[in-house]
């Protein structure tokens, strides 16, 4: 088993100033997700908004990976790769984001409602984000990988959701991709030990439907196996003094925040 590298009061700074600067990203994002607006538009101007604040963008090149940013609409769970198809009234789309600056990384995501969306697809995204929170609730002292993904299954699992077992959570540092993994399923009281210092992405997939995937041939993208809509939503969070600290928010993209330093 690889070791986890846990993080000083001055690294996990460092690390909330990369989360909260994609957080700015996305709420940046946010304005622009209007029908019409393909997600290479999006793509590009996150690009150009990391590169302003002296990022770059974690995604660019990792393992070939050709853009800034994951965008996946509707069906699509995760990995999207942007390109020239409008988005359109009542679609929803996740995009993840990475910022690499100062030697670390931040990684979090939202999945947004473009225009206005069925309503049993807003239940989605409530009950996903519901989800999230309720997983980074149980990263805390006295607990285990484990209690993260059981409380995250039974969940979604108690909305008729399907939870994707195929990409999980992950501890995140200098690497965007450290140990331990941190799945959305599981039992509780087992696997690693929580600790002070760990700092992990938790970042549920939960689909309407079936919890079973395809991997499509672009080599990236990943849609559900019965064609309905998937949510995701992605925090960076580090335990200290034996309870959460979300270094991501949603804020900028909720409450209208002013995005700009
Ligand atoms: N953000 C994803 C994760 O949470 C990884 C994106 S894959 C990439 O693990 F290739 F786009 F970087
Ligand atoms: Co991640």
């Amino acid at each position: 088993m690889k070791t986890i590298i846990l993080k000083s009061t001055e690294e996990i700074e460092i690390m909330r100033e990369n989360a909260l600067l994609v957080s700015r990203t996305l709420g940046m994002l946010a304005k622009h997700l209007i029908p019409g607006v393909t997600t290479l538009q999006l793509d590009k101007l996150a690009a150009e908004f990391l590169g302003d604040y002296g990022a770059v963008s974690s995604f660019l090149g990792y393992h070939g990976y050709p853009n800034s940013i994951c965008t996946s609409v509707n069906e699509q769970v995760v990995h999207g790769i942007p390109n020239n198809r409008p988005l359109k009234d009542g679609d929803i789309i996740s995009i993840d984001c990475g910022a690499y600056k100062n030697g670390y990384h931040g990684d979090h995501a939202y999945t947004f409602e473009v225009g206005e969306v069925a309503p049993e697809t807003k239940k989605l995204l409530k009950v996903t984000k519901e989800c999230l929170y309720k997983g980074i609730e149980q990263f805390k002292k006295g607990n285990k990988i484990g209690d993260i993904g059981y409380t995250i299954q039974s969940h979604a699992e108690s909305h008729g959701y399907g939870v994707v077992r195929e990409l999980i959570g992950h501890g995140i540092g200098r690497e965007m991709h450290e140990p331990p993994e941190v799945p959305n399923f599981g039992l509780p009281r087992k696997g690693t030990k929580l600790k002070n210092g760990m700092v992990v992405a938790i970042e549920p997939m939960i689909n309407m439907g079936t919890k079973d995937v395809l991997h499509l041939n672009d080599g990236w993208t990943i849609i559900t196996r019965d064609g309905k809509p998937s949510a995701h939503f992605e925090h960076d969070v580090a335990l200290v003094n034996g309870v959460p600290d979300i270094l991501s928010t949603f804020d900028y993209i909720e409450k209208d925040l002013p995005f700009e330093k």
